[in-house]
């Protein structure tokens, strides 16, 4: 019987935002809510496959259809909030004039305004958080002005429930706040209007984040309903689609597979620093050699706007230990029995893909929310090695080496490994049925269901 319970969910547009937003959708369908996606213009271009038959994909225009001139980040979210908002409030009408209107909007976090479009048209709305708990707490502290930005070199933070925090541990944006500072008010913002919404649901686990998760629940009605990875890679005997869904970049699907196949268990580094971070030549360079030095097998994926960094040859010189993508089924890379570590920009995606996989890391964070999460790979979950910066802020192909073989050969690599396995137990009994997370999902689905 179709459910009459109708839900509206609306990703920020990029790859790191719609996969966990795409994954929850489906769960939230196979618990009986309808489910429409929401995507915008700007990436339906890009669109490699369409999900599921289990929800309802709709795309509503963001005006990038319009834009003629290269725009600044500002123009960029300006345009993207005014015009989406419009587009929203269109889409919600139409469908409240069907049999079956929608009573609620999960919108990302990202984009706070979505709040006022719902209500604004009789249904409420609640945010959905894609970083940790704990940068989102950071986050909040910042939106109180109880840390001062920029952080000053040096400087070491305390926050209530979590480890003292380095310069180097704390989001990109607050102490680079010159480079990004429509990106700082964005992730800021996140906690402009949450006074009055009855949810807050965060892509994380209870028992990964238990002390941040505490504090946070004192102050909102958070809910950790992840990792929002598809369950078939936590239970083989659950049926369930391999990939998210949506890519929004080509997959070298079989030829990953099939060399992965022909490589020894734990023998591979898979290397890939996410959808969004831009390396410069000399540290693709460094990695280049890091990989080659270490002397394990290595997949490495290089998008396509990143190739022309590679060394000049490297791509016809790769032998057979080496195999360049420029983009790949990562769950099902990450699941095959040939990887040996995983060598990460520690994006939260990423992250927690690893967790849940039981897949040790070499952390070697960019920007954003990455050098936090590195952090507690590192000291936390002690699921990994990060690799240290020269003095300019590089890292050397003779570090990388050395982090990936003590990872992959080391002692200290094993105990990893071995905290790796207890984390992906835990990432599983969060998402079984009765877990933390899927208790919090089906709460949430029961309560929108009798509202
Ligand atoms: C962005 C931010 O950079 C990240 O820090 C934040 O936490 C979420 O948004 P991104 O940089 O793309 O995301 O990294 P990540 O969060 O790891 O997401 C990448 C997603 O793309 C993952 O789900 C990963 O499985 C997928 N992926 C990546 C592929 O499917 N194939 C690839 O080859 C590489």
């Amino acid at each position: 019987m179709e459910s009459h319970t109708h839900i509206l969910l609306l990703p920020y547009p990029v790859q790191g935002h719609i996969n966990p937003m795409l994954q929850f959708s489906k769960r939230l369908a196979s618990k009986g809510l309808r489910v429409t996606f929401v995507t915008t213009t700007s990436v339906r271009n890009s669109i490699q496959a369409n999900a599921s038959s289990s929800i309802n994909f709709e795309t509503i225009s963001d005006g990038s259809e319009e834009v003629q001139d290269v725009e600044t980040t500002y123009q960029t979210l300006e345009r993207f909030k005014s015009k989406v908002s419009q587009s929203l409030a269109k889409l919600i009408e139409r469908h409240n004039s069907t049999k079956c209107p929608p009573k609620f909007v999960v919108y990302d976090s990202f984009l706070p305004w979505a709040l006022g479009v719902a209500r604004q048209h009789g249904l409420d709305g609640a945010p959905f958080f894609t970083q940790p708990c704990v940068v989102n707490a950071i986050y909040y502290h910042a939106y109180q002005e109880a840390i001062q930005m920029p952080l000053e070199e040096g400087s070491s933070i305390s926050l209530p429930s979590m480890p003292s925090l380095g310069i180097n541990d704390m989001p990109s944006f607050l102490h680079d706040t010159g480079s990004y500072p429509d990106v700082l008010k964005l992730v800021v913002n996140q906690f402009s209007n949450l006074q009055d919404v009855n949810w807050l649901l965060c892509n994380t686990f209870d028992k990964l984040e238990d002390e941040v998760v505490n504090w946070m629940a004192s102050h909102w009605p958070i809910k950790a309903i992840g990792p929002t990875i598809p369950s078939i890679y936590l239970d083989k005997q659950l049926e369930d689609d391999k990939e998210y869904g949506l890519n929004l970049f080509k997959p070298n699907m079989d030829t990953c597979m099939k060399w992965l196949d022909t490589k020894e268990v734990g023998s591979v580094v898979y290397t890939s620093f996410g959808s969004l971070a831009a390396l410069g030549e000399e540290q693709m360079k460094e990695i280049t050699w890091g990989l080659k030095n270490s002397n394990c097998n290595f997949l490495w994926v290089v998008r396509e706007s990143e190739v022309i960094k590679l060394p000049k040859n490297f791509l016809h010189e790769t032998t057979e230990k080496g195999l360049v993508v420029s983009w790949c089924p990562q769950l099902e890379v990450l699941d095959h029995k040939a990887i040996g570590c995983f060598m990460t920009h520690c994006g939260w995606n990423s992250t927690l893909e690893a967790l849940s996989l039981g897949v040790p890391m070499v952390a070697m964070p960019q920007w954003t929310d990455q050098p936090t999460n590195a952090k507690f790979i590192v000291d936390v979950w002690k699921v990994g090695v990060r690799i240290e910066l020269n003095e300019r802020g590089i890292a050397t192909k003779e570090e990388i080496e050395l982090c990936i073989r003590e990872v992959i050969e080391g002692k200290r690599g094993k105990e990893m490994k071995r905290n790796s396995l207890k984390w992906k137990k835990l990432a599983k009994e969060a998402m079984d049925k009765g877990g933390s997370s899927d208790k919090n999902t089906d709460e949430f689905v029961a309560k929108l269901a009798h509202s």
